[in-house]
C-alpha cells in the first residue's frame, strides 16, 4: 500500500515501477556486463528527453536533463551490478540467470531513480541541471572509478552528488544520514609465504610454510588489538589460506589473503604497514620469508560525506517526514562503497534507507535477500524533493 507521504506523481507510478524492478531482479547481470540493464536505463531516459551518454565505465549511462536558466547541477547515483550468487529467495521473480543475483538490492536503487528521472521530466519543476548516474561495477570491481577516468565530472561537472542504498535492519523506509566518514576503506592484501619443501615424515629437512602462515594469522590479530587505537575503526580479516596438497607433503608455499578496512586514512596505513612488518618478522622466526602485496584495483578509500550536503539531504527528508522518518543513531560501516571515489572529486552526500527490520529478514549479499518493495516509491519521492530542493 502506498505510504501518505510519497508524491501523488510517483505514487501513480508505484505499480510500473515495482514491476520493473521485478523485471531487473530477474535479469541480473555482473560488474561490466551490464549490457541489457544499461539498454533499458538508457532507452526509459531517451523516451522521458533525456539526453543520454553510454559507455562511461563500459556499461555506464548518464542522463542529462537542463530546464530553466539556473546554473546549479545536482547529480543522483544509482548502481546497477549484481552479484555470483544462487539465489534461494524461492520469489516467482527470482533470477532467471543462474549463479547471478541481485542481492544487494542494486534493481531497486536503479528503479528508484528511474521513477524519479520520469516523474522530474514529467513535472519540470526545478530550475537547473540534473545528472543522473547510472554506474557499473560496484561490488568491488571499481565501476565508479572507471566512469571517473571516463571523464565523468569533465563531461557532466556537479554542484553536489549523492546516492543511496538500502539497507536491511533499519526500519523500512526510514532514512540515515552521517556526515564525515560512513562507510570504511578496503584493501585487499595478499601474503605470500616462502618456506622449503619436504617430506612430512622429515620436517627438520623442510622450512615449513603452513607453520609460518599459521603463525601469521595468530599474530595478526595483534595489530588491531595492539596497534590501533582502541578508539579508532579497524578491521584485520584474513579470508583465504591456501597451502598444500598432501598429507605427507610439507608445501614450500602458503597463501594468505586480507581484507583491510578503517574509517581514517592514517590507520588504513597503519594497518597495512604493522600487517607487513608482523607478515615479515613472523615468517623471518620459522626461517621462511613473507611479501606482503597490496591489490591496486581493489583499493577503496573511506566514503566521506561532505557536512554541508549532509546537512541539506537530511533537511529536504526531515521537512518532508518528520524527524520520525529518520534513523537517530546513524554510526559508520565497515562495509565500503566505492561512491566513496566519486566524492573524492565532488562534494555529497551518500544516504541509506532502511529496507526493513522484520524478523527473518535477509542482509545483503544473502541468497535469501530480496529488496523491500515497500521502499520504491519512497526512495524516488526523496530523490523529486532532493532534486526540487537543491534546484529551487
Ligand atoms: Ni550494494
Amino acid at each position: 500500500m502506498t505510504q501518505p507521504c510519497v508524491l501523488p506523481g510517483i505514487a501513480a507510478l508505484e505499480e510500473e515501477m515495482i514491476a520493473l524492478r521485478r523485471h531487473l531482479h530477474a535479469h541480473p547481470e555482473l560488474s561490466f556486463e551490464e549490457f541489457a540493464t544499461s539498454d533499458l536505463v538508457a532507452a526509459r531516459l531517451e523516451e522521458w528527453g533525456y539526453e543520454v551518454h553510454r559507455g562511461l565505465g563500459g556499461t555506464g549511462v548518464v542522463g542529462r536533463l537542463r530546464l530553466g536558466s539556473g546554473n546549479k547541477v545536482i547529480g543522483l547515483r544509482a548502481d546497477m551490478d549484481a552479484l555470483p550468487i544462487v539465489e534461494q529467495t524461492g520469489l516467482p521473480y527470482a533470477s532467471r540467470n543462474q549463479g547471478v543475483m541481485h542481492a544487494c538490492g542494486h534493481d531497486g536503487h536503479t528503479a528508484i531513480l528511474l521513477a524519479a528521472a520520469k516523474h522530474l521530466a514529467r513535472s519540470r519543476e526545478f530550475d537547473g541541471t540534473l545528472v543522473l548516474i547510472f554506474q557499473p561495477a560496484e561490488e568491488g570491481d571499481g565501476g565508479a572509478r572507471r566512469m571517473l577516468e571516463d571523464g565523468l565530472f569533465e563531461l557532466f561537472p556537479c554542484d553536489a552528488i549523492f546516492a543511496l542504498h538500502n539497507m536491511p535492519g533499519l526500519p523500512t523506509g526510514k532514512f540515515g544520514f552521517l556526515p564525515g566518514p560512513f562507510m570504511a576503506s578496503t584493501d585487499t592484501l595478499t601474503i605470500s609465504v616462502k618456506g622449503v619443501g619436504g617430506h612430512g615424515a622429515m620436517p627438520h629437512k623442510a622450512t615449513d610454510a603452513i607453520l609460518a602462515g599459521a603463525a601469521i594469522v595468530q599474530a595478526l590479530q595483534s595489530v588491531v588489538s595492539r596497534n590501533v587505537n582502541p578508539l579508532d575503526c579497524a578491521v584485520v580479516s584474513v579470508g583465504s589460506f591456501h597451502a598444500g596438497i598432501a598429507p605427507n607433503v610439507i608445501p614450500d608455499h602458503a597463501e594468505l589473503q586480507l581484507s583491510v578496512r578503517a574509517l581514517k586514512p592514517e590507520v588504513r596505513d597503519l594497518l597495512i604497514e604493522r600487517i607487513s612488518a608482523v607478515a615479515q618478522a613472523q615468517a623471518a622466526s620459522f626461517g621462511a620469508t613473507a611479501t606482503v602485496e597490496v591489490d591496486e584495483a581493489q583499493r577503496f578509500p573511506a566514503l566521506i560525506n561532505d557536512a554541508k550536503s549532509t546537512a541539506f539531504a537530511r533537511q529536504v527528508a526531515e521537512d518532508w517526514l518528520g524527524a520520525d522518518g529518520l534513523v537517530t543513531d546513524m554510526a559508520p560501516l565497515t562495509g565500503s562503497e566505492d561512491f566513496a571515489v566519486m566524492l573524492e572529486q565532488c562534494p555529497g552526500c551518500y544516504l541509506l534507507i532502511g529496507n526493513g527490520d522484520g524478523e527473518g529478514g535477509c542482509m545483503v549479499h544473502n541468497p535469501g535477500y530480496d529488496f523491500n518493495d515497500d521502499c520504491l516509491a519512497l526512495g524516488a519521492s526523496y530523490w523529486v524533493r532532493l532534486v526540487e530542493s537543491f534546484l529551487a
